[in-house]
């Protein structure tokens, strides 16, 4: 039987709360990272940081905290399952998950990168362009397909961020699902050179 670990290792906090340092990758900034696939033995830690990111970031996500806590075990856990349909990678720290992004196939067969967040101790050290190279070089096999994602246009960390490495305007704007009042934009992948 698998244990209900929620009670002992849910994150003790709310939207507006704060995070303890060592849940949230805080303690060696300093430290090297690695970017792996996440797996489903680690679906804790993936809940743990997906919900650390929308409580962070609420406005940069088509989701929310609200929606996602909520989630039972088995629909974290069936996310982390690595298909053609999706992959999640995590940056880690030796101590701590410290950034996150999947990939998604469509129905017409291109990948959306999604999910896409960085501790804000670890911003501009280079995590977002090794999440961002992972996803690269999973679609890289077959480019047929495209490579796009959708960024709140008044984002403008994740609008430099694509831009640098590689994303391009495509043009077409929508509004926010959440908020209509404010616009989405998409972005497409587009090799160097
Ligand atoms: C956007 C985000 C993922 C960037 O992560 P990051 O790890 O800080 O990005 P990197 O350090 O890999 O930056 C790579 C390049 O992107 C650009 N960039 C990143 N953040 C930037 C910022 N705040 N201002 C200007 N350029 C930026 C720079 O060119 C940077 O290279 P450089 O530092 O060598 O100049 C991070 O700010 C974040 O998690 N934001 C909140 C969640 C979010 O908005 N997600 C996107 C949803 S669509």
């Amino acid at each position: 039987m698998v244990p209900d670990l929620r009670a002992a290792r849910s994150p003790p906090f709310g939207p507006r709360s704060r995070w303890p340092a060592e849940t949230a990758g805080m303690t060696d900034p300093g430290a090297p990272y690695q970017v792996l696939p996440v797996s489903p033995a680690e679906w804790i830690q993936y809940r743990d940081i997906r919900l650390r990111a929308l409580a962070e970031a609420p406005s940069a996500f088509g989701s929310s905290w609200e929606l996602e806590r909520v989630r039972p075990d088995a629909a974290w856990r069936e996310r982390t399952v690595a298909s053609p349909e999706r992959q999640t990678w995590s940056a880690r720290s030796s101590q701590a998950w410290v950034g996150l992004v999947a990939a998604v196939r469509e129905e017409d067969d291109q990948l959306q990168l999604v999910s896409m967040w960085v501790d804000p101790i670890w911003r501009r050290r280079g995590v977002a362009r090794g999440l961002i190279a992972a996803v690269v070089a999973w679609w890289r096999p077959d480019p047929g397909a495209g490579l796009h994602l959708w960024v709140s246009s008044d984002n403008v960390a994740a609008l430099a961020c694509y831009q640098a490495e590689g994303f391009r305007l495509t043009g077409v704007r929508l509004s926010l699902p959440s908020d209509p009042s404010r616009s989405r934009v998409e972005m497409r992948f587009s090799e160097p050179g």
